[in-house]
This record gives C-alpha cells, structure tokens and sequence, in this order.
C-alpha cells in the first residue's frame, strides 16, 4: 500500500506519522530517518520521494563492489603500532574539532548516499528500501555523537566543601577495536568508529569480512574529512584470525563489538585472559525477541507489524520479530490475515523498488536457515510460506512461519525470514504475566513488541520484561538514533545504548585533578 502511495507521488510528509510528538532538544540534530529527505513512516517503510529514487536506482545498477585484501599477522602489527603512536595526538585535539570530523564526515556521506546505496545493495543485497533508511542511520550516528561529544566530554568543575579546585575530565581509552557485522555494514560500523573517535580513541576497525568494501569506501571517506590515518586504520579478514589478533593484541584498551553471543563471549573469555591491563567490552549480541499479542489486539494492525518485523531486512535484523504470542481467542482470525499478507511480500531483486525481500547474505548462511527450515518443516506446522519465484538464484529462504507448541521449542535465534507462533491464553500460558516470564527464560533481552488495547497492560508487561526496547502496539524494528536508544541485556549484550545518552562514556577514561589552590 505504502509502495503505490509512493509511486503515485503521494508526499512523504502526508504519509509521516511521528511516534510520539518528538520535542528533542534544541542542541541535538534532529535524526534524519524521520525529518531527513525522504523518509519512513511509522511502519519504517521507506517513503523517499521519487525524485531521490531515480538517482539510486541508477548508483546501484551500475555499483561494482571492489576486491579487497585481507589483513596480515605484520599488518595487524602495524596497524597497531601507529595507531598507539597516533592515540595521543588525536586525544589530545579539543572535542569541538574531533566533532567537526564528525559532522563533515556526515554531510560527505549524505551527499554520496546514491554511492552508497548502490554498495549496500550490491555487497550486503540490501533491498533499495533498506539501504536508504541505513545511509541516513549512519548520518544521524556521526551527527549524534558529535553533539554529544560537545555536551558530554568536556571538563566538568565539580564544587564542594574541600577548599580546592576538583575537576572530572574524560579521555580517549587509547586504541579501541571496533568490530562489526555484515547486516548493517554501514550504520553499524560507522556508529562504533564514530563513538571511538569522537571521544579520543585511536581505532582499529574490522569490518564483518562479508562487506569489506562499503567499510574501506566509509573509512577513505573519514580520512578526507579529517580522521588521521594514524588515529583510524582498517583491517579487513576473517574474525577468528584477524578480530582475534586484534583483540588479544596487548595495545587494545577496548573493544566494541557487535554480532553473535557466541563470539561475544570468545572476546570476553580471550580479553580476560591476556595480559596487561582490565579491557572493557561493549557487546550488542543477538536476540530471540518475541511479541505479546492479547485478545483485544486490533487484528490489522498486528498482522502488519509482524509483517514488517520479522520479514523486512530479508529477517537478518538482530531487533527482528522471532516469536509471536498470540492471544487464542484471536489467533484464528490474525494467522490467517498474516498468511494473506505474507502472500503480498514481493520476494526478489534487492535492487528493484518494489522488492520485500531480497537473498540472505551468502551461501553459508544459506545452508544454515535452510537446514534450520527442513527441521521446523519436520517438528513443526506450517502456517504459511511466500514462495520464492522461480529463476531467482540458490540463495533465497522463502519467508516462513511456523506454529510451536511451547516457548521453550524456540531454541536458537534463527537469522532469517522465518517466524515462530505460540498460542496462549491457557494451561501454563494462561496469562500475560506467564508469557513474559517464558520469554524472560530464554535469556535474551532485546527487542519485544507488545499489542493491547487494556490501560495499562503494556506499561506492566515492560516492566516485567528483561529486555532493552519495548516497542507497543506498532512494529519492533529501526530504532531511530538519539530518540530510541538501542541495545539489549543478558545474551543480547552489555549495554550501553547504541544511539543513547549514555554510549560515549563508555568508550571514555575518567580522571579526576584535584588542586590544592
Ligand atoms: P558474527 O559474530 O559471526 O561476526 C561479527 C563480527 O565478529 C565479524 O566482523 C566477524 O569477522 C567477527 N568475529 C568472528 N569471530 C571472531 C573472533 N573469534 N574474534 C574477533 N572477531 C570475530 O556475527 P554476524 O554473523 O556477522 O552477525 C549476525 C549476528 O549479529 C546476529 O546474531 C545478530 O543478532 C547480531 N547483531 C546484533 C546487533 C545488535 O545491535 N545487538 C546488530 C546487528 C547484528
Ligand atoms: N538498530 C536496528 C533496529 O532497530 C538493528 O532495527
């Protein structure tokens, strides 16, 4: 519906519908995914206008993705070496200038947004709609964290009854290693280093090895802006060697990283156990996020956020809807209008407009949902499947969603488009309350959806739910920067917020003078 608005030249600013009424604060940037050209309606549907379409269909039908080389054992080294040499210097500039860079580097990166759109669907095969909403993420995060770095990192004068002059200043950490994934290479990438940078780190930064060339486009790009070469080095490879060298490295004072749990947990086993000093981690890890769907949910509008939740981003979001909860009174009514609308995704060319779901990032991950989806096709009962059109190549999962029995048969989180559904209302699931507590169980905390219409009821089931953001009677994904602050807990991560006030501290050393005046 939203697709033929769009094509039918219908503003995007008829079609807006803010969250909430937004009233930021006047010295923030107002994010760009909502207020930016071209924007997404509250369904995180991309409305760009078509005159901004034409230009990015053309960049991405002619984008051609560069082969990059992997880094060496002598290049890690290296890289190191300076950037522990360069640390000072940049450490040392005012704030105001590293924001600079900052926002520099956003106006460049707005201003190539055809470039890199053309690079998120040729590497990543993003689908068009995906990509433009991602090159504005990344925009917000360098401008976000600019602001906040002139807010934040700047002395602070602390009075009291000593009789001396005390003083709070924040510091670079040294050399941060930042380490993403490949289904955000930009936004996620670029929210990391940007974070790193802007409080005085040094950063070597190791792209998913999936999309090294949107990440050596982001980083010459950061370089013209500004960014010493020996305050920001790029090392391409694969995690096990490179991420691993990088991280065991005695020169790293810090690690972000974004991706699994399972390699979340190997940095923290491998960074407790090197010498030298204590290395924080910030880890923003997977989820098995579920939504609660009560009996007085409105029907249509559940369907669509499910939709949108678990099937946009071809489902490889780590916010993405895994598990539905749906009240048995309705569940009859919504599972079929969720088979109906399933029927409408367009499954197909990521560079195409029109296109939902595009392929799933390669053949390794391929084989993996693919033999995750013969065993629900085994254990569990289909709901309904969108099929994927013939003559498309071997790497589509056909969007998928399966009925279970039990939360607990939700084992693992599933990256794909395939959904999960559990009836309650009954037996051990006859409340609400029993629900979240399964859902607590899993372990995970990152996203969960929440749809009612009782007073009340949402506001208590977030308060009983271990998880980072509750999104209510709407979909659950594309946290917008400096409004919604993302990141989860438990297996999901440590915290702190991509996006959020509290982030840049983390990247921080704190050091207290006292003078005796
Ligand atoms: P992954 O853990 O396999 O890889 C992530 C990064 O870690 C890559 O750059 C990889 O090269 C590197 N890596 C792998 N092994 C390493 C090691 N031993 N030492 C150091 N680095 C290593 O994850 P992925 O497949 O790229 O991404 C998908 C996962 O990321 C999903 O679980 C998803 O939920 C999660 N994710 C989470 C968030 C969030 O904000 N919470 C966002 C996006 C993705
Ligand atoms: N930050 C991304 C989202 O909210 C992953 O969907």
């Amino acid at each position: 519906f939203v697709h033929q608005l769009a094509d039918q030249n219908v503003s995007p600013e008829a079609l807006l519908v803010s969250p909430f009424n937004l009233q930021p604060e006047p010295s923030l940037p107002l994010p760009l995914a909502l207020y930016g050209p071209g924007r997404r309606n509250s369904l995180g549907v991309d409305l760009a206008c078509a005159a901004e379409r034409e230009p990015l269909f053309a960049a991405a039908e002619r984008t051609s993705v560069p082969t990059i080389a992997e880094a060496g054992a002598a290049t890690v080294d290296a890289a190191m070496r300076s950037l522990q040499a360069g640390f000072d210097r940049w450490d040392g500039r005012p704030v105001a200038e590293r924001a600079a860079v900052l926002r520099r580097a956003a106006d460049a990166l707005e201003a190539r947004m055809p470039e890199f759109c053309g690079l998120l669907v040729r590497e990543a095969h993003k689908v068009m709609a995906d990509a433009v909403p991602e090159v504005r993420e990344a925009v917000d995060f360098l401008r976000y964290y600019a602001a906040q770095a002139e807010r934040q990192l700047v002395p602070q004068t602390l009075p009291g009854p000593t009789g001396e002059s005390n003083e709070l200043h924040l510091h670079g950490r040294g050399v941060f290693v930042c380490i993403s994934p490949w289904n955000f290479p930009l936004a996620i990438f670029v929210g990391q280093v940007a974070a790193a940078l802007v409080a005085g780190n040094a950063v070597a930064a190791k792209p998913a090895e999936q999309t090294p060339a949107v990440a050596q486009r982001m980083v010459e790009l950061l370089h013209e802006c500004g960014v010493p070469a020996d305050a920001l080095q790029l090392l391409h490879g694969p995690g096990d060697t490179v991420g691993a060298a990088l991280v065991r490295d005695p020169r790293c004072a810090g690690v972000a990283f974004t991706g699994s749990t399972q390699v979340a947990k190997l940095i923290q086993r491998s960074l407790a156990d090197k010498d030298g000093p204590i290395v924080p981690l910030i880890a923003e890890t997977g989820g098995i996020n579920a939504m609660v769907v009560d009996s007085t949910a409105l029907a249509e509008q559940v369907a669509d956020a499910v939709v949108q939740s678990a099937f946009r981003s071809t489902g490889q979001r780590c916010s993405a809807l895994r598990l539905l909860c749906v009240h048995e009174r309705i569940a009859d009514g919504l599972l079929e209008m969720l088979r109906g609308a399933m029927q409408e995704l367009v499954v197909g060319d990521p560079v195409q407009w029109i296109t939902d779901v595009g392929p799933v990032i390669d053949a390794e991950a391929h084989e993996n949902l693919a033999r995750q989806v013969r065993r629900l096709d085994a254990e569990a009962r289909l709901i309904a499947r969108t099929p994927v059109p013939a003559g498309l190549d071997g790497r589509y999962i056909a969007p998928a969603a399966y009925e279970l029995k039990q939360i607990a048969d939700v084992r693992q989180e599933i990256f794909g488009p395939v959904l999960h559904v559990v009836r309650w209302g009954s037996g051990e699931l006859a409340t609400a309350e029993a629900v979240v507590e399964r859902i607590n169980a899993l372990g995970y905390g990152l996203t969960l959806g929440v749809q009612t219409r009782i007073d009340g009821r949402a506001q208590q089931i977030a308060r009983h739910a271990r998880v980072g953001n509750v999104y209510v009677n709407r979909n659950m994904i594309g946290a917008v920067v400096g409004v919604q602050p993302f990141g989860g807990e438990g297996l999901s991560g440590t915290g702190p917020k991509a996006g959020g006030p509290h982030y840049l501290l983390r990247f921080c050393s704190e050091q207290t003078v006292t003078v005796n005046t």
